[in-house]
């Protein structure tokens, strides 16, 4: 265990080679030792991708398009594992009582989810549970996964969004840079789960790729997870998951967690769904940042075939 002396240092600290929250500590071994029922899905990514995206068109298609199901939060339908390790901050404490079990009490909800459940995390390979990283079970797993210059930018508004982090940008960019934000390093998430897109229980997507043709993804989801949609079914989940439809929908959208942000007076114009764009790091990253990050990427990518 090293602590690290960064912004973030006082929260997090790093496991694994992964700069976590330190209250993941507490349930590292529960996730470790997980029963992993072979029937569930999990959706796995690094912070800010697409994760709601591509969970509510994940649950909504493994639950044969159940849209008055699909009411409910998605936090509840598809809760993130290890959620329990992120409630640490004291004006999240404050805010427990309106918090749902799915985030206070993450590993107990998932527990007793009916199968097949559908379990986001984002833990980078060598954290999931051992009977994954062993092979001993096969669960489906859907990565999704977005250009780091997207991503970085998306993570920076969010973490001002939640009074996570205080800085600039450019600040921001650097830690990310250095792998210094939770769930980080970048290439460390991605890489392990590119190199087995082939394995018969992955699926490896692009945000790119659901941005530029939805329909022809939620038909290759469908596929992957056994299930039978008609083109006019595929069309209208397409609709149900538009960007200005995910905004607009308090299901999904994390209304309450900007709510609840903005009593400690986060922007109050800023929202979970911001601007849902490819390449909107041009509006906002300096050029000398832009051609920092090119250049990691190109050292990182190298001879991996990845390319966004
Ligand atoms: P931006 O901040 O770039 O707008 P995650 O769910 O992993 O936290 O990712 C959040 C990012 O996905 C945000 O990116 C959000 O706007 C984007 N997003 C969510 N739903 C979307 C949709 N239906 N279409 C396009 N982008 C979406």
């Amino acid at each position: 265990l090293h602590e690290m002396d960064d912004i973030l240092g006082k929260w997090s600290c790093e496991i694994g080679g992964t700069y976590m929250p330190k209250t993941y500590l507490t349930i590292q071994n529960k996730i470790n030792n997980w029963k992993v029922s072979n029937e569930d899905v999990w959706i796995i990514s690094f912070p800010k991708t697409g994760t709601t995206w591509t969970q509510e068109m994940v649950w909504l298609i493994l639950n044969d398009l159940n849209y008055k199901g699909a009411r409910k939060n998605l936090l509840k339908r598809s809760p993130q594992i290890e959620a329990t390790a992120l409630v640490r901050y004291p004006h999240i404490k404050f805010f427990k009582p309106f918090i749902p079990q799915a985030i206070t009490d993450s590993l107990k909800y998932v527990k007793n989810l009916k199968h097949p459940a559908c379990i986001k995390s984002h833990l980078p390979w060598n954290l999931l549970p051992e009977a994954i990283q062993k092979d001993v079970q096969r669960p489906k797993i859907i990565y999704i996964s977005r250009n780091p210059k997207d991503t970085c930018v998306s993570y920076y508004y969010f973490s001002k969004l939640i009074k996570d982090f205080d800085g600039t940008l450019d600040e921001f960019c650097n830690l990310f840079l250095r792998g210094k934000i939770n769930y980080a390093p970048y290439w460390d998430h991605v890489l392990p789960f590119w190199k087995r897109r082939n394995e018969e229980n992955i699926l490896f997507l692009k945000y790119e790729e659901l941005k530029q043709d939805l329909p022809g993804v939620i038909d290759r989801v469908a596929i992957f997870l056994g299930k039978n949609l008609s083109q006019e079914q595929i069309y209208t989940l397409a609709d149900h998951l538009s960007f200005d439809n995910m905004k607009n929908n308090t299901a999904v959208n994390y209304d309450w967690l900007v709510k609840l942000s903005s009593k400690y007076k986060a922007d109050k114009n800023s929202s979970f769904m911001r601007t849902g764009k490819v390449g909107d790091y041009k509006n906002v990253m300096s050029e000398e940042m832009i051609e920092r990050f090119d250049k990691w990427t190109k050292e990182h990518t190298k001879g991996t075939g990845l390319d966004f």
